[in-house]
């Protein structure tokens, strides 16, 4: 035993030695560089361009590429987007390293979102799979496929809570809940840099954006976010905060105003909290442009104001604002940055690299053989069917109509999504193919049934450009006759509607949520005419389904699922796959509705009261359509046997439920666990989600699962920012969703060791 002991702590030791060794090493070779640099070499490091390749936000003016090759030359730029290709990245790289005087290598940042080639299904849809394990793998295969093309660096995960589903980026997130929104920020974190940063197939991420983008007002794009300081704390930071504990190497600032301050020229985010009490020792980049728009926010008078505003601010690198490079040093010159500032946001950039192992070598991510390798491989394309699988969410299943019978019906696929193949790819799939998923009439066809297909009615038209938007065709029900012939002389109706992938994502806000275009009237008819019908839902937003939920018998959530979608929700209707996904949002019944969430307040009149006095509409319940957390399967389980037991000495509560699956079909099953801190200083929601486990549970048997809170889980942020926890009583409920369970309670004593 004693050898084993000094054994263990031996290699403890020597780890924590060589860890040491590493981070002196790279301040060592980062405060060698640095003290060789002139101001305006340093001030090039913070300065990023964009690449000929794409351009993902408003395109700069004529001349701008030419400048942008010189300045890499002379060492006045630290990073570029969007160049891409183990080729392309190399040629520019050699730009750099050949011709700078430094010869420091560029980091290339990169849009890598959901999947690289091999796309994935949104993040959204991703975060409905509860699976961590899944999430993180997704990312990971994003990261080897985005290194083997030349890329060291990725915008995600994007982290942003949104209880809103009118705006577009919501598809980017994991959704409304700060619990689940950490787990998968940072399992994504992870899944990008595993366990070695300076492996050539692991890049660096970037959390974004800093900080609570995700309420824009009214759900539109850009607008202004202005939230109370709890809301702040204990919603929108946990996840930024879990990516820092991950590891993340970099962040990015946001668009948008917080509470009067562009977030971009915040030094409460950035230099206090993060770079400040979370110890944060990355660097942060702005988002496209961001440092200019300052002046459009009323926030900063002229470039060179808002240069100084946000270099002091803490942030490190311009994207695509061109002000950096411009003003900086005459801002040095003149005392308005401090010296400090600029070697500190170099030595963070510097130090990324170093860990990225850039200056081992510059061209370890360029390697065209391994680019043609992995790219799109077998695996690839294997784990993506698997993560889409897990990211469907059956949301209605009466009388048991899904799964379907495997032969001998005519099914009739009705919609113009059911046949695109660009669609289910979803929004930011910069790297992907046009047209490389799998569309769900290819999908169905691998099995026996006989198939029509008619598109209905045609909801979209337009360049299905990244830029471009679609146009909405709101008039056109010339389709609608020959469907409802088709739906007449068939068995069974696949009805595949909701949004194309290019209507959501950023610059993509809805005012209604419903099914655009004449779907619904498609709809409708269709259903009149057969009403076996079983609808399948490719959206990256919660909609508003009140008719086809009150009609419909079996409703598909299936997102946009990424490059094997067709695939994926074929097995799902044919029962190949058990579906096992939940809701990480909230769908309401009514756009009005919104912001609608199941983490809410229960305010002075919660009611219901016999008057009209109390919180509500009247003209809509206060319910949602379906709950965060909500989610069908093929089988049925049963939740009994609740215990909690307060361990006050260790400063833990132990849960146990026991979760028995009841029906014919093995099943994987998401155990959630919801608190309520029934009296606090300051007040806390109805219900609050503390703990979640996907486990298998075969037919006929049952399993026990536990779970442990304590402090971390038990407590919240106060209005000062500080985490604390308050003795009292808690109730808990485990279930199958925030709404449904079953339900103890239990006190924290003065005794609990918090
Ligand atoms: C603007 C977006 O807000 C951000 O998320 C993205 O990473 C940058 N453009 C770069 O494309």
């Amino acid at each position: 035993m004693f050898r084993f002991l000094f054994l263990f702590y031996s290699i403890v030791i020597i780890a924590g030695c060589a860890v040491k060794a590493q981070e002196d090493s790279a301040q060592n070779k980062v405060e060698e560089l640095l003290a060789q640099m002139t101001l305006e070499e340093k001030i090039g490091q913070m300065n990023q361009y964009s690449s000929f390749y794409d351009v993902t936000g408003p395109a700069p003016g004529a001349g701008y590429q030419k400048d942008r090759y010189e300045h890499v030359k002379n060492g006045l730029v630290g990073s570029m987007l969007n160049v891409r290709g183990a080729e392309q990245v190399r040629k520019m790289q050699e730009v750099a390293v050949e011709n700078s005087r430094l010869g420091i290598p560029l980091i290339f940042g990169f849009d890598v979102i959901h999947g690289f080639k091999t796309t994935m299904p949104v993040p959204i849809a991703e975060a409905a799979s509860w699976d961590m394990d899944a999430v993180e793998q997704s990312a990971r295969i994003a990261a080897v496929e985005a290194s083997a093309a030349g890329l060291n660096w990725t915008f995600a995960p994007m982290v942003d809570i949104c209880r809103d589903a009118r705006w577009g980026r919501l598809m980017e997130g994991a959704g409304e809940d700060p619990f689940l929104g950490s787990a998968v920020a940072a399992a994504r974190v992870k899944g990008f840099q595993g366990d070695n940063l300076a492996a050539p197939n692991t890049i660096a991420a970037c959390t974004k954006h800093f900080a609570a983008y995700g309420f824009a007002e009214a759900g539109k794009d850009y607008n202004t976010a202005d939230i109370g300081l709890s809301t702040l704390y204990n919603v929108v930071l946990p996840p930024f905060k879990a990516t820092v504990d991950a590891g993340v190497q970099t962040f990015m600032n946001s668009f948008n105003e917080l509470n009067g301050i562009p977030a971009t020229g915040d030094v409460f985010l950035q230099r206090d909290i993060l770079k400040g009490e979370w110890g944060f020792n990355g660097f942060i980049v702005s988002d496209w442009g961001s440092i200019t728009e300052m002046l459009y926010h009323g926030f900063a008078s002229d470039g060179k104001h808002a240069s100084e505003i946000a270099a002091n601010a803490g942030s490190d690198m311009d994207m695509e604002s061109h002000l950096y490079l411009k003003h900086l040093k005459e801002l040095v010159d003149e005392g308005k940055v401090d010296n400090e500032h600029i070697d500190d946001a170099v030595k963070r950039i510097l130090t990324v690299k170093h860990n990225l192992g850039l200056f081992d070598d510059p061209y370890k991510y360029c390697d065209v053989t391994r680019e043609k390798n992995v790219t799109m491989s077998k695996e690839h394309l294997d784990a993506s069917l698997d993560i889409a699988k897990k990211s469907i969410v059956l949301l209605k299943n009466e009388n048991n109509m899904l799964p379907l019978s495997k032969s001998g019906k005519k099914i009739a696929v009705i919609g113009q999504l059911a046949d695109n193949k660009n669609s289910p790819l979803g929004n930011w799939r910069l790297a992907a193919d046009d047209n490389t998923a799998v569309s769900v009439i290819e999908g169905l066809g691998e099995y026996g049934n006989e198939i029509s297909h008619a598109q209905g009615v045609k909801f979209f038209e337009g360049q299905e450009a990244f830029i471009h938007e679609l146009k909405i065709n709101n008039e056109d029900e010339s389709g609608i006759p020959e469907a409802v012939e088709l739906a007449k002389s068939s068995d069974v109706v696949i009805l595949v509607l909701g949004e194309h992938g290019y209507m959501t994502g950023e610059g993509r806000s809805r005012a209604h949520i419903d099914l655009p275009g004449k779907q619904q009237k498609l709809m409708e008819e269709v259903y009149a005419a057969n009403s076996n019908v079983v609808l399948v839902l490719m959206n990256g937003r919660p909609l508003d389904l009140d008719w086809a939920n009150g009609n419909i018998p079996a409703i598909v959530e299936a997102w946009h699922l990424g490059t094997q979608s067709g695939h994926a929700i074929a097995q799902v209707l044919y029962g190949d796959y058990n579906p096992s996904g939940k809701l990480p949002m909230t769908f309401p019944k009514n756009g009005g509705q919104i912001p609608i969430y199941y983490n809410y307040k229960n305010t002075g009149r919660p009611g219901p009261s016999g008057l009209v006095f109390w919180s509500h509409y009247i003209d809509e319940t206060n319910m949602p359509l379906y709950p965060f957390g909500h989610g069908l399967s093929y089988t049925t389980y049963k939740y009994s046997d609740l215990q909690v037991n307060v361990d006050s000495l260790s400063g833990v509560v132990n849960v146990s439920v026991e979760v028995a699956n009841t029906g014919d079909m093995d099943g994987d099953e998401v155990v959630q666990l919801y608190i309520r801190d029934k009296v606090a200083s300051v007040t806390r929601p109805v219900r609050e989600l503390k703990g979640f486990e996907k486990v298998t549970i075969s037919a006929g048997s049952s399993k026990t699962i536990k779970f442990k809170l304590t402090k971390d889980q038990l407590g919240f942020y106060n209005n000062q920012g500080k985490f604390v926890t308050e003795p009292g009583q808690f109730d808990v409920m485990v279930g199958w969703s925030s709404k449904d369970g079953v339900v103890s309670n239990f006190t924290l004593g003065d005794n609990f060791q918090f």
